[in-house]
């Protein structure tokens, strides 16, 4: 199905919700939420799909909620516009399959949020998340509050909120917000090609050079195909991660998901209840048999998902 705001596809069962609004740094206005949560609901009635990947562009995954539709907004405005995000944060993260975030440049306000309520987070050096909903007179709409205490803890929150903090793709891999941080000798002499080109046009423009033109648009390539070749290894990583889930089976995984989800949004005793429950239902699985007497007989399982 075609949207306006988004690329919604399915592929060997790898589903991708790509948001797609290049003009405003994929900002989430009502109409890209209505086709994320469109795309959601068709992808819960398809039985193929293991694994969603979520991502935006090299740019941005998403530069936060849309500043120029809430502008103005009433109080009764802003209920309903969150409600919707946060609709949509609360499936990704209830979902029964695993949900991976490959998070390409800014993940800011309402765009830091989703990929909060997703499962894994995949990002490199040009992945930036903030909160900038402070100075804005706001505070994040979308359960970005909670998801981040859950992640980070109290104190650490409060810093990334409060002080509005930019956290660059290293320091997110450190505090464990993101999962995987890529990075390789091939990307780093990209990096380093660019920062040489833009160090050459800094300096032609400096001394007021006639190179200066050829310069800028050298330093623009330089830096578009650093940022492009990051975003394919995010993608890539994203999608190996996907692949090795779906090597897993789908009903042990979605127990994984909703026995941490329960612990890490309720309690630790609501937590360990959900596993009791959840464990002794995978007793009733093809998944369970096959997987046990697969070990036993030292062969490869075959898997079901059933
Ligand atoms: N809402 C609406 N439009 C946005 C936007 C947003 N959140 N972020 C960027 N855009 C638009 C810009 O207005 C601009 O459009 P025009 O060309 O028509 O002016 C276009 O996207 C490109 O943006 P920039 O020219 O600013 O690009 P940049 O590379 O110079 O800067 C940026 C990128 C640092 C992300 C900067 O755009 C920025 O700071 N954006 C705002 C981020 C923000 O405050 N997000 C939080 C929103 S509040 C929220 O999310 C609340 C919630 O939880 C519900």
């Amino acid at each position: 199905m075609e949207f306006e705001n988004i690329i919604y596809k399915v592929e060997d069962g790898i589903a991708t919700i790509q948001l797609n609004r290049p003009k405003a740094l994929n900002a989430l206005n009502s109409e890209i939420n209505r086709d994320i949560m469109a795309a959601l609901q068709l992808l819960q009635q398809d039985a193929s799909v293991r694994v969603l990947v979520m991502t935006g562009s090299e740019k941005a995954f998403a530069a936060g909620a849309d500043v120029k539709e809430m502008a103005n907004a009433t109080p009764r405005y802003a209920k309903e516009f969150c409600g919707l995000a946060i609709d949509i944060n609360n499936l990704l993260e209830s979902l029964p399959v695993p949900v991976i975030a490959a998070v390409g440049g800014y993940a800011f306000g309402g765009g830091c949020e989703m990929t909060l309520a997703c499962d894994f987070r995949v990002g490199g050096s040009r992945t930036t998340l903030s909160f900038p909903e402070v100075g804005l007179g706001i505070i994040p709409g979308a359960n970005g509050c909670a998801r981040a205490t859950a992640i980070v803890g109290p104190a650490k929150a409060k810093q990334l909120v409060m002080l509005t903090e930019m956290i660059p793709g290293r320091q997110a891999y450190d505090l464990g917000l993101l999962n995987w941080y890529v990075e390789s000798p091939a990307l780093d002499e990209l990096n380093a090609a660019a920062r040489a080109a833009k160090k050459a046009y800094k300096e032609a423009q400096k001394a007021g050079s006639a190179d200066v033109d050829t310069l800028k648009a050298a330093q623009k390539a330089a830096e578009a195909e650093a940022a492009r070749a990051e975003y394919d290894a995010i993608l890539d990583k994203a999608y190996a991660v996907a692949r090795q889930l779906m090597a897993k089976p789908g009903c042990a995984l979605a127990s994984a998901k909703a026995a941490i989800n329960k612990a890490a949004n309720e309690s630790v005793n609501a937590g360990k209840n959900q596993e009791t429950i959840e464990f002794t239902l995978l007793f009733d699985t093809h998944d369970q048999k096959e997987g046990m007497a697969a070990m036993i007989e030292k062969r490869d399982a075959v898997f079901t998902n059933s």
